[in-house]
């Protein structure tokens, strides 16, 4: 019997052989990945920490089942340090359910990374389940890669361990000592990295079949001259020269810039990557960007130039409202502009699609839109009133454009006065702002009127330093609504948000997840199918910030923050973009009239 294990074992070292494996001393690059709970985890995030320390594992794998209890102890052994442990999942076979099932019936209570694409794992060279390494956040480099311990061997365990691997380097690596055995051969089970034996086939990934399609299609909407994006992806030489950096965001996730969990929901304007766009992309730049055979898309392409994000499906705006041009300095804090501007369309109208173009993207942080009447006297006189005021879709970085669903719109009276709230972010340089409002008109009143409700969490306080910090707030819907889209919103210092709808039965439902909140895009999630919200339920928003220094966004990780307008203070605010199910008054019958009669009881 002795024997026959022997064989086998050195059969798996024969089979093994050209297959490569993580190297101690190799470099880890940076990576985001989300875990099975849903949280997003940056490598690069963990700077602070003495030791980062993995156990790659795997669904239905015994050494990786049977090494796990052993890692779970180090973790509490090692609770007061700085230390932090992960699982990481790249197998083909595991899904984020089944992966959950797994972490239950055998106790994981380690954040599992879960790799779907496989692409950390291969670029790491991991190569089986059960394998253990550190990475060392001072230099990110690989500290000790291999077994656990030497308890366990294929289909065999001591009953104690008589070299503890993992645990003698981790306190070499915490003390600051070179690691002694920083290499020791893994046992477990063999990951099937199909993409790793087709090297040589990813040198064939067509540039011009494959790849420029892919990048007209998800990029250079923003990647074109005159975009958001900060260079244009003309053609191939300019794409060959950022593909590192493209694989850069790719792996952490920073573009496209979409930051919602892939698994909750579904959303109209999702601009994510698919797991085979995301493949193709990073193994065409890891075999060197090839030029190969046929045309350049990209030279071709018919990227529109027009300033209007709509123009291509809705033609040039009917209206066009400016904003007043604003001087910004050079530096230091611009306060919140207020501009009003008298609605100069001289007809009521519906509102099929508004959008604003800023003058100087650089320097637009954000504008939010609402029109109404001016209050004549009152302490907030010169500002419009609080009861005949309506709103539009502002601007920030990524908020959606779209044309109003569903046979929906804004009823804008001919006399009312727009306000512009615009937050100015100085960039180093002096500049003129001169942003404007397009707005399209529906040629008929729809049969619905679109609403935002806003939720609002002013009471919030967030320590000093806290990394997770939690609020919440609810708000409950009188009539049976449809729900089409949410804009979570927080400042420098949000890290996650997550939207629920509570049922008059008390289920929740989770609608959107926000796992990776980036305060540089405000992103409207636009869901695919409007979400019945059934009269009675409750709507539901929790946010969490990040105040400490491991933040990089973060303005001063040594204060509390409160709610505020400024982006250094905080928000818990979200805009639901909602419609009644049921009219109580017949909508297209609105007009001036009654727009105003209906606000003044
Ligand atoms: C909605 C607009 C938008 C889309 C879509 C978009 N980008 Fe970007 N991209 C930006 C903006 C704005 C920046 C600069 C700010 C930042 O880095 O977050 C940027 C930055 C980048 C950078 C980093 C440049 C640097 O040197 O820091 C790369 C690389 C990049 N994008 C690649 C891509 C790729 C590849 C895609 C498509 C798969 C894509 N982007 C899609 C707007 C966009």
């Amino acid at each position: 019997m002795k024997k026959f294990k022997l064989i086998i074992t050195s059969l798996i070292v024969l089979f093994s052989v050209g297959i490569h494996s993580i190297e101690a001393n190799q470099k880890v690059e940076n990576f985001r990945l989300n875990d099975q709970l849903g949280n997003s985890h940056e490598l690069f995030y963990y700077s602070d920490h003495e030791a980062l320390v993995f156990l790659v594992q795997g669904n239905g794998c015994p050494i990786a089942r049977n090494a796990s209890v052993r890692f779970h102890e180090l973790e509490e052994m090692y609770s007061g340090k700085k230390v932090k442990f992960f699982m990481l999942n790249s197998n083909l076979q595991d899904s984020k359910a089944s992966i959950l099932e797994e972490a239950a019936s055998y106790d994981y209570k380690l954040p599992i990374l879960m790799d779907d694409t496989q692409l950390i794992g291969e670029a790491l060279e991991i190569t089986r389940t059960g394998e253990v390494f550190i990475v060392d956040p001072k230099t990110w480099k690989v500290a000790y890669t291999g077994a656990l311990d030497d308890r366990l061997s294929y289909e065999n365990q001591k009953k104690e361990a008589s070299q503890h691997f993992l645990k003698d380097a981790l306190d070499q690596v915490i003390e600051g000592r070179a690691v002694a055995l920083s290499s020791t051969d893994s046992l477990g089970c063999l990951i099937n990295f199909p993409e790793q034996r087709n090297k040589a086939e990813h040198k064939l990934i067509s540039y011009s079949q494959d790849i420029a399609p892919i990048l007209i299609d998800n990029c250079t909407a923003c990647h074109r001259k005159g975009g958001l994006g900060p260079w244009a992806m003309t053609d191939y030489n300019m794409v060959k020269g950022f593909s590192l950096m493209m694989r850069e965001v790719i792996r952490t996730k920073r573009m496209p810039p979409w930051h919602a969990d892939p698994s909750i929901g579904h959303f109209s304007n999702d601009r994510s990557l698919s797991s085979d766009e995301m493949k193709k992309l990073v193994h065409w730049i890891e075999s060197g960007s090839p030029r190969g055979e046929g045309n350049d898309p990209l030279l071709e392409a018919e990227i529109s130039e027009s300033v209007w994000s709509n123009e291509s499906e809705l033609g040039p705006p009917d209206y066009v409202i400016e904003i007043p041009t604003t001087d910004i300095p050079a530096t230091g804090v611009v306060d919140y502009k207020y501009h009003f501007v008298k609605n100069n369309i001289k007809e009521d109208i519906w509102v099929k699609a508004t959008e604003i173009v800023p003058g100087d993207k650089a320097v637009l942080h954000h504008v939010i839109t609402s029109f109404g009447e001016v209050n004549l006297k009152g302490p907030r006189k010169g500002r419009l009133n609080f009861r005949t005021m309506k709103g539009l879709r502002g601007y920030a970085p990524g908020i959606t454009t779209n044309p109003f669903p569903d046979n929906s719109g804004t009823f804008l009276p001919s006399d009312v006065t727009f306000e512009f709230q615009v937050h100015y972010t100085p960039v180093g340089r002096k500049t003129v702002d001169s942003s404007k409002m397009g707005i399209w008109v529906l040629d008929e009143a729809p049969e619905h009127e679109i609403f935002t409700n806003s939720m609002i969490n002013s009471r919030i306080k967030i320590p000093a330093g806290a990394k997770n910090h939690q609020e919440f707030d609810t708000m409950t819907v009188k009539k049976d609504s449809l729900l089409y889209s949410v804009l979570p919103h927080a400042h420098y210092r949000g890290k996650a948000m997550e939207v629920s709808v509570i049922y008059p039965d008390g289920e929740e439902e989770i609608l959107l997840s926000v796992p990776n909140y980036d305060f540089n895009w405000q992103t409207s999630y636009d869901f695919k199918e409007p979400v019945f919200i059934p009269k009675g339920s409750k709507l539901k928003q929790i946010n969490w910030w990040d105040n400490s220094k491991q933040n990089l966004a973060n303005p001063d990780p040594s204060v509390d923050v409160y709610w505020g307008d400024q982006s250094f203070e905080e928000m818990l605010f979200g805009a639901f973009m909602m419609r009644h199910v049921k009219e109580d008054e017949v909508v297209s019958s609105q007009t001036s009239e009654n727009y105003r009669a209906s606000r003044e009881d």
